[in-house]
């Protein structure tokens, strides 16, 4: 997949996944204001829409295509396997900060995949699909931040996804903020502050 890496100088990889119409480009600034020693694989989804890149098609806005969505989240697991070797850096040590449709694919990987990566900030997600078979998602720390003001994400979805993600294990935890669907510098502070006191310790 197309992508940016920027190594760092300690042993967290920033995994960024950008929203409808944005880039690889798009969050680096971010990922360097939560962690400016971090490795950055800053990732662009694969599919286009009128020109704008996503993680994968819909066949109109929220309504997902399942067949794309469950190809693309088995090609960006394979890829961030493959950034393992590539970059020698692992998994357990990732951090997957997905906002708006990269939000969706992050989910979309958390809830088909056991333990895929150390933990994720999903910014203004929904619920990606509906699943019954419960994978393991012990150990896996994950940050939400919604809005109740969101224009494209109904409140009830991101709570769906933090139960949904509670059910199989993860320390799920969820803020609102007062903005809409847009990010803010209220959403860069949040993230900073879970990741000093949950990543750090950890990894
Ligand atoms: C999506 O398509 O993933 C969501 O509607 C969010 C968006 O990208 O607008």
């Amino acid at each position: 997949m197309k992508h940016v890496w920027i190594k760092g100088s300690n042993n967290r990889t920033l995994v960024m996944l950008h929203g409808t119409g944005g880039n690889e480009y798009d969050l680096i600034d971010i990922a360097k204001m939560i962690d400016p020693n971090a490795n950055i694989l800053s990732i662009r989804g694969n599919v286009l829409e009128s020109g704008m890149p996503r993680f994968f098609k819909r066949i109109a806005p929220g309504v997902f295509d399942l067949d794309s969505l469950v190809d693309e989240t088995k090609n960006l697991y394979h890829f961030l396997k493959q950034s393992e070797e590539l970059y020698n850096i692992k998994r357990e040590n990732m951090i997957v900060i997905g906002y708006s449709n990269g939000a969706n694919i992050a989910g979309s990987i958390l809830l088909h995949e056991d333990h895929p990566f150390n933990s994720a900030v999903l910014l203004r997600p929904m619920v990606p699909l509906k699943k019954n078979e419960i994978n393991d998602l012990s150990g896996v720390h994950i940050y939400i931040i919604a809005s109740k003001l969101d224009p494209i994400v109904k409140k009830e979805e991101s709570e769906e996804l933090d139960k949904m993600l509670r059910l199989r294990g993860a320390h799920s935890t969820m803020t609102w903020v007062e903005s809409g669907h847009q990010l803010t510098m209220k959403d860069i502070e949040l993230m900073k502050a879970w990741y000093e006191s949950k990543v750090k310790r950890d990894i």
